[in-house]
């Protein structure tokens, strides 16, 4: 068995459409062939489950986390979508809001495991550690914004931070080292770099083989930009601006994979509990989310 391409999909804002956009890629690639796995890793606040059409799942991550079952294919559901399948996050347990590193570790460790070609990973709101956490432990990611500046701001905080907490993690118990890392992203710091690139070349002088691991890992990672909400010509530039900070500043690969219009239709579909992207009849809304998935495919499997 292959493992599968997982995907994070978060981007620091609430309410952006990061469930929405993770449903709706997810049934894109269904339609194109692949076989599709859910992940709510939106533990405080889980509804992945209702833009997929499943009303209340009967088991799901935190069944899993407190080891009433072994393995995660146990606590998938079915959803709408074809060959697909979710784990839920939705839990009434309060304290698997907040998992503790060795839980989310469990779940990450396990998803490789999972029968799907592609995973999508749906992320909550925020750039805490219980989210870019996952966004660390994975090279590929979706960044979801509207555009409006606080997202734009909320959007660089998250994919900084999630940056700063992978780096930090390849480097277990070297803590002189990890501190020099963190300090990049600590807004308190006086000894603040302007760009990762600048935190890389102060860090070679005493740390040479850690910085090449550092740029090994920074340059396998692949994430992408979907503007959401766009409502005209101009909102969708946002987007190529962003993605050229994100280079400066970041040095990572910041791929503009597309935009999804704002649409009645979009937030009707989750009234239905039902991904927009069942409708099968030609749409612009539709040509939105084929052109996003087509670029995700040629990203991920290769051609690019
Ligand atoms: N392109 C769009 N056009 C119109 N409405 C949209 C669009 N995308 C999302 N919405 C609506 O915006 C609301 C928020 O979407 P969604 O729940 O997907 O956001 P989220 O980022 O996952 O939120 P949270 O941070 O709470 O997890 C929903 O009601 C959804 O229907
Ligand atoms: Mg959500």
């Amino acid at each position: 068995m292959k493992e599968p391409i997982i995907i994070s999909i978060g981007g620091g804002k609430g309410g952006v459409g990061k469930s929405t956009i993770s449903a709706n890629i997810g049934t894109a690639l269904s339609q194109k062939g692949f076989n599709v796995g859910f992940i709510d890793a939106d533990l405080g606040g889980a509804n992945l489950h209702l833009c997929l059409g499943v009303k209340r799942p009967r088991v799901g991550l935190q069944d899993f986390i407190k080891g009433n079952y072994k393995s995660l294919n146990e606590v998938a559901v079915p959803t709408l979508v074809e060959k697909s399948w979710l784990i839920s996050g939705a839990s009434d347990i309060l304290e698997l809001a907040n998992p503790n590193f060795a839980q989310k570790q469990k779940i990450i460790n396990n998803l490789k495991k999972l029968d799907a070609d592609y995973i999508l990973v749906d992320l909550g709101a925020g750039s805490s550690f219980h989210v870019t956490d996952f966004f660390a432990a994975f090279p590929y990611g979706i960044i979801v914004t509207d555009g409006l500046p606080t997202s734009i701001e909320n959007a660089y905080g998250y994919l900084k931070n999630g940056i700063i907490r992978g780096m930090v993690r390849l480097f277990p118990g070297k803590t002189e080292l990890q501190n020099r890392i963190k300090n990049f992203s600590d807004p308190q710091s006086k000894k603040e770099f302007t760009t990762v690139n600048d935190l890389l070349n102060h860090l070679k002088n005493d740390y040479s083989e850690e910085t090449l691991l550092l740029k090994q890992w920074l340059h396998k990672r692949r994430s992408f930009l979907v503007l959401n909400m766009v409502k005209n010509a101009d909102d969708i530039k946002i987007g190529t601006r962003f993605a050229e900070m994100v280079k400066k500043y970041l040095s990572i690969n910041l791929y503009y994979i597309g935009y999804i219009m704002f649409a009645p239709e979009i937030r009707a579909s989750i009234k239905e509990m039902r991904p927009f992207m069942l409708k099968e009849e030609p749409s612009r809304i539709r040509d939105c989310f084929e052109a996003v998935s087509q670029n995700l495919i040629s990203i991920t499997r290769g051609s690019v």
